[in-house]
């Protein structure tokens, strides 16, 4: 089967298309013929030696978000048949193997992809999805009537947690250029900030909660406009446990919480029940076949994508 491979860590010119040999599942497994395989910022900054390139061997396969077919079943997997369609986050963070043709999942991790839900749509809900569900619901507890902020609100994870804190009845506000706002409107943001002209912490009354998928210089300014007993929830790693963030959080009376996505069959379950119903709308902004993954990788660095970018193996 065809893979895309990274003989080496580097740019995005790094990939190489490699003839690789079928996996085979053990117990507990299914192999999959990947259909859609989404790209998430932990794959472009892992391609680079960042991310979590240290749980990876040369040649390396990246990519964990799979929408596929089943193929075949292991042992004791008996929880969908051949021509299931399934998606998942795979293993993360451990390697597996999404940007090929075939992959072996764990059963557990894989839930069905509503017949109404597109492969590409499919492909780029897991680690997106579980993310926001992960942060508003384990870490904020966000409830009906609060108010909260979240940051990149057009991007990968901004756009599906909107809709989440829309449904369960919160005030909304979110940052993103100008041009996305009619479109995060729609998604039922009550006020969108264009952070490149405003200083989001001066437009806006105090909120309950903030979603950072900034870090740095956004998330400190953050703290100023959450109400004390508040929560901001963290996503990027590479600002985790800063002293002057925390020190800012102690002074204000609020919580900072970093989170770490785990892969989860069951909240997979939940997530296509939304998409089924029409609850949560997953916009794909671009997809590439897999031998133009270099490209969709440079799409994704260029920090503006709205939505998510997919691979078609
Ligand atoms: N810890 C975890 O478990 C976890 C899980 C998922 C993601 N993450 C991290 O969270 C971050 C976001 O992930 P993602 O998939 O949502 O990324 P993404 O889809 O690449 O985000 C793109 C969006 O970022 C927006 N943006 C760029 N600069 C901004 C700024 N200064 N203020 C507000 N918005 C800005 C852009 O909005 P406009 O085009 O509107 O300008 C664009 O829509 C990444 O660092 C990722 O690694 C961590």
């Amino acid at each position: 089967m065809q893979a895309a491979t990274l003989p080496q860590f580097g740019d995005a010119n790094a990939f190489e298309m490699t003839e690789i040999p079928m996996p085979r599942p053990a117990a507990g497994q299914l192999l999959v013929r990947v259909k859609a395989a989404g790209i998430n910022p932990v794959d472009y900054k892992t391609r680079s030696g960042k991310g979590q390139a240290q749980r990876f061997t040369l040649p390396a396969i990246l990519g964990w978000d799979i929408a596929g077919q089943i193929v075949d079943a292991g042992v004791g997997a008996h929880k969908f048949i051949p021509g299931d369609r399934v998606f998942g986050l795979s293993r993360f963070p451990e390697p597996a193997n999404a940007y090929a043709q075939f992959a072996v999942v764990q059963e557990q991790e894989f839930a069905r992809i509503p017949d109404n839900i597109s492969d590409n749509v499919a492909g780029g809900t897991p680690l997106a999805a579980l993310t926001a569900w992960e942060a508003l619901y384990d870490h904020a507890q966000l409830q009906t009537g609060q108010r909260i902020l979240i940051h990149a609100a057009a991007g990968g994870v901004g756009h599906i947690a909107v809709q989440l804190a829309h449904n369960t009845g919160a005030y909304v506000i979110g940052t993103a250029s100008a041009q996305n706002h009619a479109y995060l409107r729609e998604l039922g943001v009550d006020e969108c900030i264009d952070y490149h002209n405003v200083q989001f912490e001066k437009e806006t009354a105090p909120v309950d909660v903030v979603l950072d998928a900034m870090g740095g210089d956004t998330a400190l300014r953050s703290l100023d406009i959450i109400k004390p007993g508040g929560i901001m929830v963290s996503l990027p790693s590479m600002f985790k446990d800063d002293p002057q963030l925390l020190a800012k959080a102690r002074e204000k009376g609020v919580r900072v919480q970093w989170m770490f996505v785990r892969p989860s069959g069951e909240r997979m379950e939940h997530i296509a029940n939304l998409m089924a119903s029409g609850k949560l709308q997953v916009k794909v902004d671009a997809a590439y076949p897999l031998r133009e993954v270099a490209k969709a990788h440079q799409a994704l660095e260029s920090h503006h994508i709205h939505g998510k970018v997919v691979l078609i193996p």
